[in-house]
């Protein structure tokens, strides 16, 4: 159990940590296109990038992203599709359609203006208490402190905290901590400081802890048991997800179809697909009733298995077959009801998921 007394006696004793991190973040800190903007859509925009990508590979997305659209009145009034296409291969693509649906609200509720009050920028879809945060000290010196995942692993191993980082809990309690060693004169560089340190310093792997300010503080570091922290309770299963996608050559033509607004990829553009319980291989499939609606001609059309492609989502595995499909010229092919018949070579144009780009790569 986490005595939090004595952590907070602790933190009273040393109000210098937050000194430390602040020096620290001045010599050290990396120079980002979106640091010391004090526009708040840039500093939304970031944070929600940030949140599934390293800033190695966030940068360039964001540098697209400011460009496409530079203000939230471009934002909102652009088509979906224009959205999903700019997020390609980020993944997580309801954090997109909800960045396109902020938007829309800050038009429509706040006159176009980014709020200002923590609870407003809060209320925005998609923003949850990290990104208000983040948003309010950086851009408003709100004193709202941020808990990330560099900040739950700083301050796990400084307070060599067990409580496990992903129950309600250890939220609460490491949310308690965040705010109790914020600096409120200065929220948005501390805030920053610290989740700089732990993607620079206090790393996930072999931290540097011979180079960190704060490590005369650290409690990890002093009891030698700093790879025991973060302590995470459970791993989430990954269900397994068996998917067969039919790669439709025919007379220069392919068929893709929009994926609904349930499940996963919503609204992202994939090859027609058969869904199937276990792993399929095409003898099972040629007995599939979807695959015999699908193909009542089957046997005057060319199947040809291109591979399988594993793809790990967070909460899913999924196993992918991929067949190109070549029916006889002569075929009349009755999908336009079903599918959208394009230019085989228009595809990139479209917001595909990152297992039908990693495809597309493949065959290239
Ligand atoms: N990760 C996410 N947001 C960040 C920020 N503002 N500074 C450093 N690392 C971050
Ligand atoms: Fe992290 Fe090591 Fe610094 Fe402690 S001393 S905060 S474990 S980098």
């Amino acid at each position: 159990m986490v005595d939090f007394t004595k952590i907070m006696n602790k933190i009273e004793s040393d109000k210098l940590i937050s000194s430390l991190l602040q020096n620290w973040y001045a010599q050290h800190k990396r120079s980002l296109p979106w640091r010391n903007s004090r526009n708040p859509y840039i500093v939304w925009i970031s944070e929600i990038i940030l949140q599934q990508t390293r800033v190695n590979q966030g940068h360039d997305y964001f540098l697209r992203f400011i460009e496409k659209f530079p203000d939230i009145k471009s934002l909102a009034e652009a088509p979906e599709d224009d959205v999903l296409k700019i997020w390609q291969g980020l993944g997580y693509y309801s954090r997109a359609r909800n960045l396109h649906a902020a938007a829309k609200q800050i038009m429509e509720k706040f006159n176009g203006i980014f709020p200002t009050s923590y609870n407003n920028i809060l209320s925005l879809k998609g923003v949850g208490e990290y990104t208000a945060a983040a948003v309010a000290s950086i851009v408003y010196d709100l004193p709202h402190a941020v808990v990330d995942g560099n900040v739950y692993r700083v301050l796990s191993r400084l307070f060599a905290i067990d409580e496990p980082i992903d129950t309600t809990a250890g939220k609460k309690l490491f949310a308690k901590i965040a705010q109790s060693i914020l600096d409120e004169q200065d929220s948005g560089n501390h805030n920053q400081a610290i989740m700089e340190l732990g993607a620079l310093v206090c790393a996930p792997k072999q931290p540097k802890c011979l180079e960190c300010p704060l490590q005369i503080a650290c409690l990890a570091f002093e009891k030698k048991t700093v790879p025991a922290f973060p302590v995470k309770k459970g791993k989430t299963i990954q269900k397994e997800r068996f998917f067969n996608y039919f790669h439709i050559e025919h007379h220069g033509y392919t068929y893709i179809r929009k994926r609904d607004n349930s499940d996963i990829w919503k609204n992202l553009y994939e090859f027609p697909l058969i869904e199937t319980e276990t792993q399929s291989d095409f003898l099972k499939l040629q007995e599939n009733k979807e695959f015999i609606t699908l193909f009542p001609s089957a046997n005057s059309i060319y199947f040809q298995h291109k591979f399988r492609l594993k793809h790990v989502l967070s909460h899913r595995i999924i196993y992918a077959d991929f067949y190109v499909v070549e029916p006889n010229p002569k075929t009349i092919l009755d999908f336009d009801e079903k599918f959208i018949k394009i230019d085989s070579a228009s595809l990139f144009k479209y917001p595909i998921s990152r297992l039908i780009h990693k495809y597309l790569e493949t065959i290239q």
